[in-house]
């Protein structure tokens, strides 16, 4: 005779214990155990064995799913070439940054292709989606609204309804009865996520479910439901710029290679096409310690505005400060301008920034920071119309980095005029109409052509 045993298992570190702790010892989380009922029962394959039989790759027979467009192209890239139906996609991000507002939008563009869609909110009240909606623009009537927390009644819903796709925001709010503990807490998600999976596999819909995520761990990160969903998409930005990234991190129907920006604007969440025109809005004239740098964002080339301020310290210790990008790369770019320029960096404060907002840490941007610090520190400006990208070594040297020749034909794109590329970039490089590619091999050789 089977014995039942229980046991409660930690769901953030997966520690088990014969009794219940408010603490786990395992990752020191606080309500994470959670009892589960162990059962061992005989069984026996000989019957399952006959049905199941491992096939080659060949014979097994595909069909091409078909996707349906999201009418926000920016989105579409992420997911890998539009919606996939009877996938879980789950959107994260910080509180305020504007997940319901893309995921309202995306209602809207499929409500107008006749999709039918249903939009589950745990969050605001009807009339408060409406006022949302009104800012947004017009909605067509195969939307459908409702304001539930019960996973059970939303269940049972969605299973009545049929519809072609579903927003559930968000999962933290999300309540099942059988399950004891409070909403938001790890297991209530994860009952959610699994009870979502399931009707997104059996009925074939696509199921979008936003996710908090907070510093506190107050309501349990998306993150524990990461590996069950199909897809998971952060959407980033600082709240007070207005642009926002939608970062593809799990894909299994794409790359997560592709990045979609958008811009906050006062009537909803709007595309940004061309990032790299928006990041150059604003760009001042004839400026010391600024130049243009070109990083890449998954696929695509960014051009961005590096800008350098150096100016004597006048205390002991300089103050070095970087705002979108790393200090400690900064502090690494003047300790080589001092050794090998002698440039006398350290007797000077330096603050570095990326216009617009944007976070970058890419290594090719260091020929960027390298050239706006010396720009600035010998008062001098740099060609309006010229980019430059390379990761910069420890010696000075400018050494190659990947995809040069998107760098080099976005920068051709936008109207620059010339290229400061690394030596080793430029014999794989196609020309570009319009572009004169100089290749350098140093720091040194940089400032003798362009400063
Ligand atoms: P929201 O989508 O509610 O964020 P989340 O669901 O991720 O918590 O809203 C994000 C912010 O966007 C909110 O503070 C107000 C702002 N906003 C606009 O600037 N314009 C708009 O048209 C809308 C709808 C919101
Ligand atoms: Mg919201």
């Amino acid at each position: 005779m089977a014995k039942a045993k229980t046991v409660y298992f930690c769901q953030e570190c997966g520690y088990e214990s014969s009794k219940w702790m408010g603490q786990c010892p395992g990752c020191r989380q606080w309500n994470t155990l959670v009892e589960e009922h162990i059962e061992k029962r005989p069984v026996s394959v000989e019957k399952q064995l006959a049905a199941v039989r491992p096939v080659s790759l060949p014979e097994i027979e595909t069909k091409e799913e078909a996707r349906f467009a999201s009418g926000f192209p920016e989105l579409d890239r992420v997911l890998g070439g539009g919606i996939v139906p009877g996938s879980l996609v789950l959107v994260g991000g910080d509180p305020g940054i504007g997940k319901s507002t893309l995921l309202l939008q995306v209602c809207r563009n499929l409500a107008e292709q006749r999709v039918d869609v249903l939009y589950i909110s745990g969050e605001e009240s009807l009339q408060q989606i409406k006022l949302r909606a009104q800012r947004v623009g017009q909605f067509s009537g195969s939307m459908r609204l409702l304001c539930e927390t019960g996973l059970e009644v939303v269940s049972e819903v969605i299973r009545r309804e049929k519809p072609q796709a579903v927003v559930i925001d968000s999962i933290q709010t999300m309540y099942s009865e059988a399950v004891t503990s409070s909403p938001g807490s790890v297991s209530q998600v994860r009952e959610a996520t699994a009870a979502f999976l399931q009707l997104a596999k059996g009925l074939g819909i696509t199921i979008f479910i936003v996710g908090h995520v907070t510093k506190e761990g107050v309501v349990a990160g998306p993150r524990v439901l990461e590996h069950m969903v199909d897809t998971v998409l952060y959407f980033e930005g600082d709240r007070h710029a207005a642009y926002r990234i939608l970062r593809g991190v799990k894909n299994r129907f794409g790359s997560t290679n592709e990045i979609g920006v958008f811009e906050m604007r006062e009537e909803g969440l709007r595309e940004v096409a061309n990032p790299s025109e928006y990041m150059l809005n604003g760009k001042p004239e004839g400026a010391s310690g600024s130049v243009v740098a070109c990083s890449m964002e998954g696929t695509r080339p960014v051009l961005l505005e590096v800008q350098a301020l150096v100016c004597r310290s006048n205390f002991g210790i300089p103050r070095r400060t970087a705002a979108g990008t790393d200090t400690n790369r900064v502090n690494l770019l003047m300790a080589v301008l001092e050794k090998r320029l002698n440039l006398r960096m350290g007797e000077c404060d330096a603050y570095v920034n990326i216009a617009g907002g944007i976070r970058m840490s890419e290594p090719a941007l260091d020929l960027g920071i390298v050239l706006a610090l010396i720009s600035s520190y010998k008062n001098r400006n740099i060609d309006e119309k010229t980019i430059c990208f390379g990761e910069v070594g420890l010696s000075g040297e400018v050494r190659a980095v990947s995809m040069a020749q998107q760098r080099v034909q976005e920068a051709g794109k936008l109207g620059f005029t010339s290229c400061i590329v690394p030596k080793a970039n430029l014999d794989a490089l196609k020309p570009v109409a319009g572009v004169s590619l100089i290749g350098v091999a140093n720091v040194m050789e940089a400032v003798q052509k362009i400063l």
